[in-house]
């Protein structure tokens, strides 16, 4: 079983032919909505992959939590942790240009109200056998309780670096896992990215833990106490790379609770990721686990 620790948004989704720039007005283009939250999808696409998977989190009490928590529900992913907050549902504004480029902003709402509590009821039936995933769209003494929680019940942890906060190198360490992509990889070590392989080399004597970093259409790398590991991405022509991370961290999550060793999970993981880039908004477009299985063989 997966408990998922994190945030829930509704995705407001502007698909224009190019970005505009501070201060500039551009005109044209198409609006939809779509449930989302680094949370909320990496929930759904470990369920995807198959998981059973609790979903921990905050949402608004009005109109759009509904919408928000809609393909959770229909996937089968357990809310009974999911609270109602005294605050708006969390939204993301996110415009995503023709060439598939994004920028986002997001207003936390009711993922700023996560807390500490939420971690103890909410991971209070954990057990050795479970794995917790947490990100950063929570506030940060809610995931390092969730963190520690994981650490007492003997769960396994991943951390998703997403998105970086001043004090994720604080954090890190305390998971079994982290996933970083290569910004956020380089922003926790202070080692410029051509240095991936040494940053990654040292992170794993200081912690003694897994680091794995996507590297977006190149696959991902990962380092355990073992030794290097390197998966390639399956080749896709990107439409919207939204939401695309989460399906990678959903996917190994549910990829090591399912008994794959870590190679395995990982190559599962950047197929799912690379199929997210095929469809527009993020939770619409996470791959089902037959579409995976089908090219992962
Ligand atoms: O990682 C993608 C997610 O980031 C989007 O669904 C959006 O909600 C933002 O939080
Ligand atoms: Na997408």
């Amino acid at each position: 079983m997966i408990t998922v620790f994190g945030s829930t948004n509704l995705d407001q989704i502007g698909t224009v032919s190019r970005l505009p720039k501070p201060g500039e007005t551009v005109a044209g283009g198409t609006f939809s909505m779509a449930p989302g939250g680094k949370g909320a999808n990496q929930a759904l696409a470990a369920r995807r992959a198959g998981a059973d998977v609790r979903h921990v989190s905050a949402a608004g009490d009005d109109a759009f939590a509904e919408l928000a928590l809609d393909l959770l529900e229909q996937g089968g992913v357990d809310l009974s942790h999911l609270r109602k907050a005294d605050a708006a549902t969390g939204i993301a504004m996110i415009f995503v240009d023709a060439k598939g480029e994004n920028v986002i902003a997001i207003l936390p709402g009711a993922n700023g109200t996560v807390s500490a509590e939420d971690a103890d009821r909410g991971l209070a039936a954990l057990t050795e056998a479970d794995t917790v995933l947490v990100q950063q769209e929570v506030p940060q003494a809610a995931t390092r309780r969730a963190l520690d929680i994981a650490r007492e019940k003997g769960a396994r942890s991943i951390l998703n670096t997403a998105p970086f906060l001043p004090d994720t190198a604080k954090l890190a360490p305390l998971a079994d896992i982290v996933v970083a992509n290569e910004t956020e990889f380089s922003l926790l070590t202070g080692r410029p990215i051509d240095q991936l392989d040494a940053a990654m080399a040292e992170w794993v004597n200081r912690t003694g833990r897994t680091i794995v970093v996507t590297l977006g259409a190149e696959g991902a790398r990962a380092r355990t106490p073992d030794g290097p590991i390197a998966v390639p991405a399956h080749k896709v022509k990107p439409v919207d790379t939204v939401g695309a991370g989460d399906t990678f961290c959903g996917y190994l999550a549910a990829g090591l609770d399912a008994g794959y060793d870590l190679e395995t999970a990982l190559r599962r993981a950047a197929i799912a990721g690379s199929l997210a880039c095929l469809k527009p908004g993020a939770q619409p477009a996470i791959p089902a686990k037959g579409d995976v299985d089908a090219i992962a063989g």
